[in-house]
């Protein structure tokens, strides 16, 4: 493997401009993991050091989008936190489920949705063992955004198909409803997968969404991002959430103070809006 030269002024460019583009932490001591993520992009660049790298990303926009894609840490898992999903079919899904069948609107949206683990699931946790509720939900106006900032990450989301190892979270139950058996895995069934649409949005530049949600999940990218980010982040997740929605954060996150206000914690890491 190539070795090029990496110092600190290399690893402060590159850490400046993931802040800048996304809002990425990269303290000094991620130095390695940088390293480890952009070297195939030097190498496939054709550049021989690390420093004509961060010109080249300075000044070709695509390039440094690919940088940054592959800046993100995407680990994700189905039923990840499982307490989310315990609450959100027992107490949130019911009045949803409710209202599309009464002809009203339901909108869900997973922010930061990684390689889609975390929509399929809430998906296929409000389906639960009803294998005709799929084509019902088809005839009702019920959407799932599903969005995330690296494009490569969203290319797996949308194929669905995952390695057999990592199905062993999902409740055998409704794996047996909602995944179907491939030659190296399994991929989502079709039902599961029709509500959901896939996007590329990066959670800092503004949003095109006009309809507000019933429910979020922005779940374990805060951890990435500086207390000013966040505190900026969370104030327009709650301006995007409907009166009374909910919303679902990563076990180690919080609200900021001057956000705190505007939610009623309802349990670990989930909160109701209060506010208009
Ligand atoms: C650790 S994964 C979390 C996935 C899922 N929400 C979960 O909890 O399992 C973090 C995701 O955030 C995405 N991400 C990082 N910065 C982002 C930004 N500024 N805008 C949108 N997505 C971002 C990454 O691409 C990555 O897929």
């Amino acid at each position: 493997m190539d070795r090029y030269q990496f110092g600190a002024g290399e690893h402060a460019a590159i850490a400046r401009l993931a802040f800048d583009e996304a809002g990425i932490v990269l303290a000094p001591n991620k130095a390695q993991l940088v390293y480890g993520r952009l070297a195939r992009l030097v190498r496939a660049c054709g550049l021989d050091s690390f420093a004509d790298y961060v010109v080249r990303i300075e000044e070709d926009a695509d390039e440094r989008a690919r940088a940054v894609d592959a800046l993100t840490t995407n680990h994700t898992g189905f039923f990840r936190e499982s307490h989310h999903f315990d609450h959100f079919v027992a107490e949130v899904w019911p009045t949803l489920r409710r209202r599309l069948a009464e002809g009203g609107r339901v909108r869900l949206w997973s922010a930061a949705c990684s390689s889609g683990e975390e929509p399929y699931t809430f998906v296929i946790a409000a389906l639960g063992r009803e294998k005709g509720l799929a084509r019902e939900l088809a005839s009702r106006d019920f959407r799932v955004l599903a969005t995330d900032l690296s494009q490569t990450i969203l290319t797996a989301a949308r194929a669905g198909r995952y390695p057999q190892d990592v199905a062993s979270t999902i409740p055998a139950a409704l794996r047996a409803l909602w995944t179907e058996p491939t030659e190296d895995g399994f991929a989502i069934a079709e039902g599961a997968r029709a509500p959901i649409a896939f996007r590329p949005l990066n959670l800092l530049r503004p949003w095109p969404m006009r309809n507000r949600f019933d429910a979020i999940f922005c779940r374990n990218v805060m951890i990435y991002f500086d207390e000013a980010t966040k505190a900026r982040l969370q104030a327009r997740l709650a301006d995007q959430l409907a009166p009374g929605g909910f919303l679902y954060i990563g076990h180690s996150e919080r609200l900021a103070a001057d956000v705190a206000p505007r939610f009623a914690s309802i349990g670990r890491t989930i909160y109701r809006k209060v506010d208009a």
